[in-house]
């Protein structure tokens, strides 16, 4: 059984023991007022969020309420974990797994194969190859020590992440591919399997929640790498919404639709602006509704299996810093309250059977 197989059926089986909480813990009772892990165990799912070192002591305290999944936000990406040819640094992601271990957190691994938006993804010694063979062993080298280094740690991988143009449905033509061929990402599939048999090994994608030609076309990507006999067993979601917001029957539907190909789902990255017009209360509101509808569409479907989000408070986001101040794009706001969004998600949670 597959890692996530596991864990799921250890929350189940807490919950179901009274273990997960309170005994006979129902978070649909009137008066319930349950975190979101815990409203997620009894939806069968696991709930998780980008982690980083921050200097903010009410940070840890408030994942660990909420979240029983981490994944780092930027420690186990190329840059981090080899910045020089044949130098590993992976204090900080070790730092990650022992605060996860304690705290009986599942880790997603984030990301083994990402060349297409910063240095720190993929470093220059690395796009600067121009023989093949060179770049095939190099990658080898790269996935089975990282991987390897976290066996039966880490549970599951972004072997290959964003392997499309950001905005389009084209194959992103990245160094890989240049020298390797499209056939890198089947490569890089085998090598994290033969570093780590058990772990879930996931092809991560951007801007593909709602229905539209790149779902279309990662759907395809999907279903040839399976035939191949790779060893894909997963496709994360990400759930950046930055210009718009989530179409709930468009993201069960694809969530359905690379179901029934045996692969299973993650709704990956999740964070979702304030949008919309009116007063703040109004556009809170429209982020709550944002929230349900997402949370909702992967109970809604057995194969989705985790949501993460990225990041989880308001004071710490990416988006901050790459888009600008006052998207407010999480469940907790600045001061670590819960916001309508949290409500949003944790309704979404249990609306399932
Ligand atoms: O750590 C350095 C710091 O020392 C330096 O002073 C500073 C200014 O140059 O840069 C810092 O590194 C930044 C790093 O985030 C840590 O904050 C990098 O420049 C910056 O490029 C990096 O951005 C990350 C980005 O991925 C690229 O790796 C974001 O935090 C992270 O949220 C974002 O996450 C990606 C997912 O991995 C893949 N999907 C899209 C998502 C959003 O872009």
């Amino acid at each position: 059984m597959k890692r996530i197989g596991m864990l799921l059926l250890g929350s189940a089986l807490a919950l179901s023991s009274g273990c997960g909480g309170d005994d006979q813990l129902d978070c649909r009772a009137d008066g319930a007022d349950c975190t979101l892990s815990e409203a997620a165990a009894q939806a069968g799912v696991l709930i998780g969020a980008a982690f980083n070192e921050k200097d903010d002591p009410e940070y840890l305290p408030a994942l660990i309420k909420d979240f029983n999944s981490v994944t780092h936000e930027g420690a186990m990406k190329w840059g981090a974990t080899q910045p020089e040819y044949g130098v590993f640094n992976f204090d900080k992601a070790d730092a990650m797994m022992e605060f996860a271990g304690a705290n009986g957190m599942t880790v997603r691994g984030h990301t083994l194969i990402w060349e297409q938006a910063s240095l720190d993804a993929t470093p220059e010694y690395v796009t600067a190859i121009t023989d093949p063979e060179a770049l095939r062993t190099l990658m080898a080298d790269h996935i089975r020590t990282v991987v390897g280094h976290y066996r039966g740690r880490v549970d599951a991988w972004d072997v290959v992440n964003e392997p499309f143009e950001t905005a389009g449905s084209q194959v992103y033509e990245n160094i890989f591919y240049q020298l390797l061929g499209p056939g890198y990402i089947a490569e890089a599939f085998e090598l994290a399997h033969e570093a780590d048999p058990d772990a879930t090994l996931f092809l991560n994608e951007a801007l593909v929640s709602n229905a539209g030609a790149k779902f279309d076309a990662l759907l395809a990507l999907t279903a040839d790498l399976l035939d191949q006999g790779v060893p894909l067993h997963g496709v994360g979601l990400q759930g950046h919404f930055i210009t718009g917001g989530p179409n709930h029957d468009e993201l069960r539907t694809n969530i359905q639709k690379l179901a029934a190909l045996g692969v299973v789902v993650e709704l990956t990255e999740v964070d979702i602006v304030l949008r919309g017009t009116g007063d703040e209360a109004t556009r809170l509101e429209r982020q709550r509704q944002d929230y349900f509808d997402l949370a909702s569409a992967c109970v809604a479907v057995d194969a989705c299996k985790r949501i993460t989000f990225w990041g989880f408070t308001d004071r710490h986001t990416w988006i901050d810093s790459f888009f600008g101040p006052g998207f407010a794009p999480l469940p907790l706001d600045e001061n670590y309250e819960r916001k309508p969004a949290y409500f949003g998600v944790r309704d979404g949670l249990l609306s399932g059977p």
